[in-house]
């Protein structure tokens, strides 16, 4: 991680505040960061490749309403074949070169009832359900501790924060737990039948990991999933990776509309 670190040092003066992990077919707010430096994974030592569809694969430093931020635009994934600490290893060094508040955007399918495609949701809360964690193994003290709390995983005060700045915004903003699976399936009915029943409103196949480390290592974190779609077995539809794509950019005018109100709100 060092290594990433020193060539980001080398390439970026400053540090940004604030980062931002970009999901499925929403890679294009890295467009809206002012004075932007664009720099791709390929370039930075150790930093796993994205190979998935509708990922970019590049970091975008620049400013938002005059906040230096940083975008993840492309993540990579559990069921991509990498594992968790190639997964968490862009938080993990954004960390370290000291950013203090991560957004992460995500994909997912609707399993609560009140939720259609397009709807965005505000992730209250998580439940693990990859079958893995990255911290699993010798912990390095330096970074955070052996047993992280994860009682406030997605921080009450930037949900607040991204809330009011919806509401300001006239945007509907909903809020749910996410249940992180591995993937690379979409769920079966029966599946999404437990998961409804174990408490999940949304699913997907990120951000569990990144939000462990990220709390971890004392960032306060926000989610925002996209519903492209309602779970399987919601409706008759079949799930594609292309209508996830498609409706993740439809509602992409309101996901940066409402990521750059927010964004000066968790850096103050
Ligand atoms: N299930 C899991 N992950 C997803 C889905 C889904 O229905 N939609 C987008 N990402």
């Amino acid at each position: 991680m060092s290594d990433a670190i020193d060539f980001l040092r080398s390439r970026i003066s400053g540090t940004p505040k604030v980062a931002v992990v970009l999901g499925s077919g929403l890679g294009g707010f890295a467009h809206e960061l002012d004075e932007p430096t664009s720099i791709p994974y390929s370039d930075i030592p150790g930093w796993p490749a994205s190979t998935a569809v509708g990922h970019a694969g590049k970091l975008v430093f620049g400013q938002i309403g005059g906040v230096e931020t940083v975008v993840m635009a492309g993540r990579a994934h559990l069921y991509e074949g990498y594992t968790q600490q190639q997964v968490t290893f862009g938080v993990r060094t954004l960390a370290q070169f000291g950013i203090q508040a991560i957004i992460f955007t995500n994909a997912a399918g609707g399993i609560n009832l009140s939720y259609s495609p397009g709807s965005l949701v505000l992730i209250s809360d998580h439940i693990n359900l990859q079958g893995s964690n990255p911290l699993v193994g010798p912990n390095d003290d330096a970074l955070g501790p052996r047993f992280p709390d994860m009682s406030e995983a997605y921080s009450r005060a930037f949900r607040a924060a991204a809330r009011e700045e919806a509401q300001r915004l006239g945007i509907e903003l909903a809020e749910g737990v996410y249940a992180g699976l591995l993937g690379p399936t979409y769920e079966t009915p029966a599946e999404i039948r437990y998961l409804r029943a174990i408490g999940a409103d949304l699913v997907g196949m990120s951000t569990v990991g990144e939000v462990i480390v990220a709390n971890h290592m004392g960032l306060r974190c926000l989610g925002i999933s996209t519903v492209t779609n309602m779970a399987a077995g919601v409706t008759d539809a079949k799930i594609n990776h292309e209508e996830v794509l498609e409706i993740g950019r439809a509602v992409r005018a309101k996901l940066t509309d409402l990521l750059k109100a927010t964004i000066p709100r968790l850096a103050a």
